[in-house]
């Protein structure tokens, strides 16, 4: 099958790269990110239908400033420089860039040219986003200024012959009223690019690749329920039937009822060969007397290790791994200049050296485009719009040493939490809601007695990727009909607390 139309994105730091990506993606064009230093010799070879250079924290006139070598922009290829990527075009091409005499960050209305390809139908007064200290002060020969704002002469510049574009502003974020506009433009305007990213040809596509891959052999996939594992198993049974057999282990740290609901879905909705273990009294046991929020980590990671070696083993001859990573782990394991790294506890994950060979087939997708692929092999909502679920389960909410008795409480608790928000509607809109089952108990008086019971914590947060969140402002009327129901309906708690920290300086997790 033919290969989609490429954009390059190269990343130079700048915290807005991914965004960038979703936005190129969002409409129809498929884009990677690649190093800033990536040679001409593998661009060319990548034969990209554009080129886009992104921001970053850097000046361009400090000692080891990240470059890109300058014969970028002379390939014949469009390229759209943004901020960073904006100033480092002027300075390769002859320009001039020094700190800006303000410094601008914020929402700033811009003036732009909109005879040029890259601003048709964009109103000449705009509003667009800054955030710079430096700024370019002499374009290049054969660069015209195309768009300024009041403290910002040349917000945009362009060799529109040479197809070479600069912004100074950032058009991938939404304050950037026209900036999909101009995104759209440069993509379709002045690259050609022909919108060929879709999720029906990336399954067509990718569905034969695994076949073509695994050519008869057998694969297994460790299934945990989430999003992503379950569409990555999906689309390679879509690929090779029954020689891909699927391990769920249930750990006894999962959420009420979810480990049933895993297996009625694969194995009655989808028909999937599915191995259920029933782990809960090896982790448990091994989980006992551990008080070290690290140390449950560890033991849970290594324990789902052993289990699944043991039961691969069993099956024989398995020559390959079905992997659910997405593409946002790729680059924040890949590209050393990303300056936000997300602490991500691999646990669930499986070490390289099992020797299996890797099937990744979600490995450049992002998650909204995982959900996308999930919708249309009919995956349910429930699983693909599921709030994230850490590795360790519910065993990092028991905080202190985990019991069966506390994680039954926590779990009971935990559905109430879960219910009540989705009953108000309010589901979709959190980036995660969940009870804590601190190690406490408290007094209280029920009836007229005395109580001595645990207390429960509730967590809910808005957050875009998990790396800083705020405290959920649930309406009182919510919080108090999960007070009420859990009092009511989870025996031994009398008492409920709702977690009002933002991340940082908290973390999401209480442990
Ligand atoms: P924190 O608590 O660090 O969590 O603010 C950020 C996001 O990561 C999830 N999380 C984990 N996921 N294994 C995982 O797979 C883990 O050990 C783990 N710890 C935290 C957390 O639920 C949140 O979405």
């Amino acid at each position: 099958m033919k290969k989609n139309e490429l954009v390059l994105i190269l990343d130079f730091g700048g915290q807005y790269c991914q965004l960038i990506a979703r936005r190129v993606r969002e409409v129809n064009v498929y884009c990677e990110i690649v190093p800033y230093n990536i040679s001409v010799e593998e661009i060319k070879e990548l034969k990209p239908i554009a080129i886009i250079l992104s921001g970053g924290p850097a000046s361009v006139y400090i000692d080891n400033a990240p470059k890109c070598d300058p014969a970028i922009f002379n390939l014949g290829i469009p390229v759209l420089g943004i901020c960073y990527g904006a100033q480092l075009m002027a300075v390769a091409m002859g320009g001039k860039v020094d700190r800006a005499r303000v410094r601008e960050y914020g929402k700033c209305e811009l003036t732009v040219d909109n005879n040029i390809p890259l601003f048709k139908g964009v109103e000449r007064e705009t509003t667009c986003w800054m955030s710079h200290t430096d700024a370019i002060t002499m374009p290049p020969k054969d660069f015209k200024v195309i768009a300024s704002t009041e403290n910002c002469p040349v917000a945009a510049m362009a060799d529109v012959d040479k197809k070479l574009y600069a912004l100074q502003f950032h058009p991938e974020v939404e304050h950037t009223v026209a900036g999909k506009d101009m995104i759209k433009n440069f993509l379709f305007k002045i690259c050609n690019a022909s919108a060929d990213w879709t999720m029906d040809y990336f399954i067509e596509k990718t569905v034969l690749e695994i076949r073509e891959k695994v050519d008869g052999k057998k694969a297994i996939c460790a299934l945990s329920g989430g999003v992503d594992s379950s569409v990555a198993a999906l689309l390679a049974h879509r690929a090779i039937g029954d020689q891909l057999v699927c391990i769920f282990i249930d750990n006894g740290l999962l959420r009420k009822g979810e480990a049933d609901k895993v297996e009625s879905i694969f194995r009655k909705k989808f028909n999937i060969p599915l191995i259920r273990i029933n782990a809960e009294n090896r982790f448990l046991s091994r989980l006992k007397g551990v008080k070290d929020p690290e140390q449950k980590r560890k033991i849970i990671g290594e324990e789902f290790i052993r289990i699944f070696e043991e039961e691969a083993k069993k099956l024989g001859d398995v020559e390959f791994l079905v992997q659910g990573t997405v593409y946002p782990d790729v680059i924040e394991s890949g590209t050393d200049v990303a300056s936000t790294i997300k602490t991500h506890h691999n646990v669930g994950g499986l070490p390289e050296k099992m020797g299996f060979k890797l099937i990744e087939p979600l490995r450049y997708l992002f998650k909204d485009e995982v959900r996308q692929v999930g919708r249309e092999l009919e995956i349910p909502e429930e699983i693909l719009n599921r709030h994230p679920f850490p590795g360790p389960g519910l065993a990092i909410r028991v905080l202190g040493e985990v019991t069966k008795e506390k994680l039954d409480i926590l779990r009971d608790a935990d559905d109430i939490v879960l219910r009540e928000i989705k009953k108000a509607g309010l589901y979709n809109s959190l980036w995660q809601a969940f009870a804590v089952l601190p190690d406490i108990k408290s007094v209280g008086v029920m009836g007229d007695e005395r109580t001595y019971a645990y207390a429960i914590a509730i967590r809910a947060v808005v957050s875009s990727d998990g790396m800083t969140a705020d405290w959920a402002k649930l309406p009182y009327e919510v919080l108090e009909n999960i007070s009420r129901s859990i009092i009511n309906e989870v025996i031994n708690v009398n008492r409920v607390v709702y977690d009002i920290t933002t991340k940082p300086p908290a973390t999401i997790e209480w442990e």
